[in-house]
């Protein structure tokens, strides 16, 4: 199971002859906890997980980018000078990175390869930043561009924002491009530090895919984004980061009820999310996951981005063997639960927990339980011989 090196060549061979130059992977990623707090210049402490998007790639002498588009089986291609935006395709966001790039002041140079994952699309895992962070690695290396990842993640994140056309933040390319194998990042998103803070020992991460899908773009999320920032601007902050829980309280008359709600999720999120860093540092699981099951709570009630297909997944979950604690993970709406079991416990739960949530909710779930990756790299590099 999952893809390789081995799987990457092999295709590559297949589709275009001969082996690539190199191979690069860029990793999805699952949220401890910290959500909507990212546009808000809050905190976060997400992990990259085992699945993510893998391109075998060679260069070319000249500026067109041919792509063999796995999930498509079938070629795609532009000319580097000739940048349009067409569709839907995920080739427009091998498009989208190179756009940005571009505005970045690099010059680029064409590749041919192919282009696979793992990443389930649209399940909260960000398989769009995972593709746009390993199409930067795939440029970087042909064109000879030094690596430096959060500068990478900031092109990755303006090619959603201005060519998919979605206002995300910052976590989730970050956290592709700079993950570190065995850690969760606690990210400063205003000034995008980001501190390792280990696993706790004897506890599995189990990602839970409710099977229910709700596309970013079309959802409420650029609505909450915007609530928040003209709260911001109203009460002279530059982001709601700056607002403290007794701020927010003496000033709750001048907020109308769902605002006020929609605020304080974002006020306590960036709490709890510091306080999590601060039991995962001291290994204190039972804490973790307390936070987490009121970070879900959270936004269920104040944010309202849960769904009835979630909010079953966590409560299944936390009546699961060996539950610490639960949460839905992303934008929300739909996509996946994250879960922290005890490691020994961790088949068991998959299994039961599964069970239980198709009997309850008719929906077929997935279940992943993963380890925390290392960020983008280079896995073989077939020009130097690494
Ligand atoms: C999506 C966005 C992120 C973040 C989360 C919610 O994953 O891409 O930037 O805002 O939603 O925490």
């Amino acid at each position: 199971m999952g893809i390789d090196v081995s799987a990457v060549k092999r295709l590559f061979s297949e589709q275009l002859g001969g082996g690539p130059d190199w191979v690069v992977r860029a990793p999805g990623r699952v949220n401890l906890i910290g959500e909507h707090t990212d546009y808000n210049e809050g905190f976060v402490l997400p992990m990259a997980v085992e699945r993510a998007v893998w391109i075998g790639l060679r260069r070319r002498a000249d500026r067109w980018v041919r792509v063999y588009v796995s999930a498509e089986s079938r070629w795609r291609e532009f000319h580097l000078d000739a940048l349009r935006r067409e569709g839907n395709a995920p080739i427009e966001y091998v498009k989208g990175t190179a756009w940005s790039l571009g505005e970045e002041g690099f010059f680029l140079r064409g590749w041919e390869g192919v282009l696979l994952g793992d990443v389930p699309i649209g399940a909260g895992l960000s398989s769009s930043a995972a593709m746009e962070v390993a199409v930067a690695r795939a440029f970087a290396a042909a064109s000879d561009l030094p690596w430096d990842p959060v500068k990478m993640a900031l092109a990755a994140q303006r090619a959603e924002n201005r060519w998919v056309g979605v206002q995300c933040g910052i976590m989730d390319q970050l956290i592709s491009a700079c993950g570190k194998e065995g850690h969760a990042l606690l990210i400063d998103c205003r000034g995008l530090e980001c501190r390792p803070v280990p696993l706790p020992q004897g506890v599995k991460v189990v990602i839970l895919d409710t099977g229910t899908r709700r596309g970013l773009a079309d959802s409420a999320y650029n609505e909450r984004r915007k609530a928040c920032e003209s709260t911001a601007a109203r009460f002279g902050l530059k982001a709601l980061r700056d607002l403290s829980l007794d701020d927010l309280t003496a000033r709750a008359g001048e907020l109308d009820a769902v605002t006020f709600r929609r605020v304080r999720h974002v006020v306590s999120e960036n709490a709890r999310t510091l306080l999590a860093a601060q039991a995962m540092e001291k290994g204190d699981t039972e804490t973790l996951g307390r936070l987490m099951v009121e970070s879900h709570a959270s936004l269920r009630d104040d944010y309202e981005v849960s769904s009835e297909a979630l909010n079953a997944m966590v409560e299944i979950a936390l009546a699961g063997p060996g539950c610490y604690g639960a949460r839905m993970t992303g934008a929300g709406f739909g996509g996946c639960a994250v879960a922290l079991v005890e490691a020994g416990a961790a088949a068991d739960f998959a299994e039961k927990v599964s069970a239980e949530y198709r009997r309850r909710t008719g929906n077929q779930p997935a279940v992943y339980i993963t380890g925390a990756t290392a960020g983008a790299d280079v896995v073989a590099d077939c020009v130097s011989g690494a």
